[in-house]
Order: structure tokens, then sequence, then C-alpha cells
């Protein structure tokens, strides 16, 4: 097992935090805090702004940190980096993007199991330009049925927005299965935020239209995260903002923008932010795909154990599971009850609706608790847990 827990200072600062949501967002570790700290202290300034050492430097640790961030996700030869807040924001600026290519009676594929972030944007755009959303529907077990793309007639088909990994359930999405159904040129947009800091991705090989992500659910900083596009498609649509920074020309009538990704980077951004993503990524690998999957497999099936101990406490199911969350309801304590019970022993877990009503109410809920983990959880964790419940719930009932 990975014992890692004292390099992540919120850990180290929090004796007695056992710290249950990673997928809500993660700690990070001392590597990437300092990495942020030293940019700031040692240069400081952003990029594309004048002439002078200090922006050389930042334009050089930029393209250094690009790099690096490119090659974790192995998609640098095809895809484009295009900064921003969050996948939130990389998932607006797509739907804002793309809106043109929109007709009425198009479709937009979506499914049950998408975050509100993956789910309202497109939905904005349905109603302005008279696409329809089609939703492949959640079973009861936890699988999506395709088979409702049968029903569309192919070309009506224009985009597809995903999750790879539910935020609720931990369930892959089959993309392979999708693939098959859909037509050539529809366009396929992966929300990837919850797999990114959890499994090896070659972006290139999985060969998606783009990628949205967040890099504070990957043991870096919040307030960055990218829409990883298509290097063709860069040049293909309007930026979402406009402004400094991204301007080839603005006087008299025929405005133009600069090409590929700076075409969409209006504004001052931090490029601290940007290197200590790369550290963050640098860090991860360091450690190992192999050693992080065995070890959050560990962590949840003990977790898994504690939870089905007791009768009341129902795991909402899957059938395509990624060991590094799951969510789950009592059928006497409301969610908030039950974190609020937790917190007070030092475990933290996120409940409430997930930010994905649809399904959570597609399991028949309103609200739910999850439990999810990451490389800096330890054995100490699963047993405070499994001490707390039984404080709570008294003997196992089962
Ligand atoms: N999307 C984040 C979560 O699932 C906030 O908790």
């Amino acid at each position: 097992m990975l014992c890692l827990r004292n390099e992540f200072p919120l850990l180290r600062n929090n004796n007695d935090l056992s710290y249950l949501d990673c997928a809500a967002t993660s700690p990070i570790p001392d590597a990437v805090v300092s990495s942020w700290l030293k940019y700031q202290s040692e240069i400081g300034v952003s990029i594309g702004r004048g002439s002078n050492r200090l922006t050389h430097k930042a334009e050089e640790i930029y393209h250094e940190s690009v790099k690096r961030i490119s090659n974790f996700f192995s998609c640098e030869s095809d895809y484009d980096l295009i900064f921003t807040k969050n996948a939130t924001e990389a998932s607006n600026m797509l739907a804002y993007s793309f809106k043109d290519i929109f007709h009425p009676g198009d479709v937009i594929l979506l499914s049950e199991y998408e975050h509100h972030s993956n789910l309202l944007p497109w939905r904005r755009v349905a109603i302005k330009t008279g696409a329809q959303i089609v939703m492949i529907p959640l079973q009861p077990d936890g699988a999506l049925d395709y088979t409702i793309i049968d029903l569309i007639p192919t070309k009506r088909i224009k985009l597809a927005a995903l999750s790879l990994i539910s935020n609720v359930n931990g369930h892959i999405l089959m993309l392979g299965e999708i693939r098959k159904k859909l037509p050539r040129n529809a366009m396929i947009i992966l929300d990837i935020a919850q797999a990114a800091g959890h499994m090896e991705l070659n972006l290139s090989d999985i060969n998606a239209s783009a990628y949205i992500v967040s890099a504070h659910k990957m043991y870096a900083p919040k307030n960055i995260g990218a829409c990883i596009l298509k290097k063709d498609l860069c040049n293909q649509v309007e930026p979402f903002h406009l402004g400094g920074g991204m301007v080839d020309n603005a006087i008299g009538e025929k405005k133009s923008w600069k090409k590929r990704a700076e075409k969409f980077h209006a504004g001052t951004f931090d490029v601290g932010l940007i290197r200590s993503w790369a550290t963050a990524c640098h860090y991860i690998t360091n450690i190992g795909w192999h050693n992080i999957i065995e070890h959050e497999k560990e962590i949840m099936e003990c977790v898994k154990k504690v939870l089905t101990k007791y009768t009341t406490l129902h795991i909402l199911p899957t059938n395509n599971p990624k060991a590094t969350l799951c969510s789950f309801y009592d059928d006497n304590i409301h969610a908030h009850d039950f974190g609020r019970a937790l917190d007070k022993h030092g475990i933290i877990i996120r409940t409430g609706d997930m930010c994905a009503q649809h399904t959570i109410n597609a399991f028949g809920k309103t609200n739910v608790s999850r439990i999810s983990c990451g490389l800096y959880n330890d054995v100490s964790d699963t047993v405070a847990l499994d001490n707390v419940l039984s404080g709570i719930f008294g003997k196992a009932t089962i």
C-alpha cells in the first residue's frame, strides 16, 4: 500500500482528518504547493505581456508545463490545451463555441450520468437552436441503455457529450459501444474530470473531438483546468472570451484573432497554476499508475466491506465500476445528517445531490452520501470509518 499522507500539508496539519472526498477536490502535495509558490516568488508575471527577463522566463515555463501536461494525457501531437478555470468553464466554452453547428431537429446526445456542468450548457444550446437533447437512460442496475441510440435517425446526431466516469457511482462509460452507433462525423466530447487522477489516459488513442478536465481533482490547485481540443477544431470555432492576449488585429472592421489555443486565452492568467498542474502530473507519474490503481482498489474494497456490514445502508449499483468512489444511502438517515455525524469524528465525505440530480433521481433518490479516495488515503481512514459507523449503528447488523 502507498503511504503518502505526510506529503500532504492539509493532512499533516489536521491529524485527526480522514479526507474521503477526493472526487470533490483533492488535497495538494508539498511538491505542488512549492511549485506554485516558487513561481510567484521568483517570476510572478504572465506570458505575452512584453519583452523582458521575467516574461521570457514565464514563457519558457509555460511552454514546458504545457508539454508536460500534454505528455501526461498523451495528446501532444493531436490536441491543444485551452486553459480554463475548471471543467465547468471548459464545458460552457465548448457549448458556446459549437452552438452554430446546430439546427432544429439535430440531436445532442447526453447520458443520465452527466454532471450538471456537462448537461446545462448543452441544454441551453438546445433551447436556443431548436436542437433536441436525448439522454441515454440509466437502468436500475446502474447500466446505461445504449439501445436508445438505435431509435435516432443516425445523421441527426451531431454531438455526444458524456462523462467517462460518473461522479455519483464511478460508472465507466462504454465508449466503444456508443461509438459503434454514432455517425462517423458526430463530435464526441468527454468529461474526464473524475478519471484524470485515477487512470492512465491516452487521449490521442481515445480520439474524441474534445475533453474537459479540472486540475483540482488530480492533486493540483483550483482555478485551473482545460478544454483539450483537437488542433484542427481550434481554428474553426469562435472564441468564448474576447480581450487582451488573443488579438491579432483589433483595428478597423476586420478583426482577427491569434491561432489555435492562443485564440482562447483572453486576459491575464496565472502561469504558476499551470506550472503546478504540470508538477502534479509529474507527481502522479512518479508514483506510477499500477501502484495508484492497486492502492485505490484496496482502499475502496475496505470501504465497501465496512458499508455492507449495515443492512440499512445501500450502495448505488453500477455494472462497470471504477474503484475510486461509491455513493450510498441509509433507509432512515438523511445524507446531510450522515455527513455531519461523520464530520464530528473527523471524516469528510460528500453528501447531497452530487451536482447530478438526474442521476440521483434515476436511482429514485434526492440525496446520497459519497465516499471517494485518492492516493493519499490509507488504512487509518477506513479504520476511522469503521469505528464511527459502529458508533452510529451499534454493532454490525449483518
Ligand atoms: N463535481 C464535484 C463532485 O462530484 C464537485 O463532488
